[in-house]
């Protein structure tokens, strides 16, 4: 595991957007995962104005997205397909047929639902590069505590902390209580795996991630099994 200590949350959002951007110019094709909240919005930011002031091609790349509200309409401000769009898709020319991400509008049957995740993850070669955020819980995606290290895309509870940190951003609104999310098997799959994490409140869960006992109690502890994994942070999250 490499871990890359940055300044800043800008120069930590700069170095996942080259990541990203080396990645795809190496393999147009690439199949990309990616994250919504906080952390990777500075990323989208550098992604897209690279795209703009470089003129980047990205009508052959694939993304996944690792997860979303169960409950919420595509349009809902708060869904990550609307995350998706504000922040990234509207901006650059990822194809729309190559753009996943697990619906979880009302009225899917979600057992069908994460089965397709699945096997569209599997047909298109598997992820070649995920980047992913970690929650303050540890959790990867919406892979709580406990969440077994070979689970697949499936519907979960969010966890009592995660639904606590949600409502800073839902304001007023209903925090859903469940989310459709890539398990940690498919996750573990992904063949690079980038985590980023900036602020003094993921200190705690970056520290058991990376140095703690391997323990489904902690998801993102996951990642000391996998053999290509960076870890960008920034030194507001860093511990000693
Ligand atoms: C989002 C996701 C979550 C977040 C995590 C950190 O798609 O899967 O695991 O990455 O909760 O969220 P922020 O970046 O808002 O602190």
């Amino acid at each position: 595991m490499r871990v890359l200590v940055t300044p800043d949350y800008r120069t930590l959002s700069r170095t996942a957007a080259e990541l990203v951007i080396k990645a795809v110019r190496a393999k147009p094709d690439l199949t990309l995962g990616l994250p919504t909240g906080s952390t990777p919005l500075g990323m989208y930011e550098e992604i897209v104005r690279e795209y703009r002031d470089e003129h980047l091609d990205f009508s052959n790349m694939r993304t996944f997205n690792l997860d979303e509200y169960v409950g919420l309409l595509h349009d809902a401000p708060k869904s990550y397909h609307s995350y998706m769009r504000r922040h990234f898709f509207q901006h650059v020319n990822v194809s729309p047929g190559n753009i996943n991400i697990p619906e979880g509008k009302p009225g899917v049957d979600f057992d069908a639902e994460a089965e397709r995740y699945e096997k569209a993850i599997r047909e298109a070669g598997g992820i070649d590069l995920l980047i992913v955020g970690i929650g303050t819980n540890g959790h990867i995606a919406f892979n709580e505590p406990g969440a077994p290290f070979d689970s697949r895309t499936r519907v979960v509870d969010l966890a009592p902390e995660t639904i606590l940190n949600a409502q800073r951003h839902f304001g007023n609104e209903h925090v859903p209580r469940k989310a459709i999310t890539m398990g940690m098997g498919t996750i573990r799959e992904a063949r690079r795996i980038v985590l980023l994490a900036s602020g003094a409140h993921k200190a705690n869960a970056v520290e058991r991630a990376l140095r703690g006992p391997v323990s489904e109690s902690v998801p993102a502890s996951a990642l000391q099994l996998h053999p290509r994994v960076i870890v960008i942070l920034d030194e507001t999250v860093k511990k000693n």
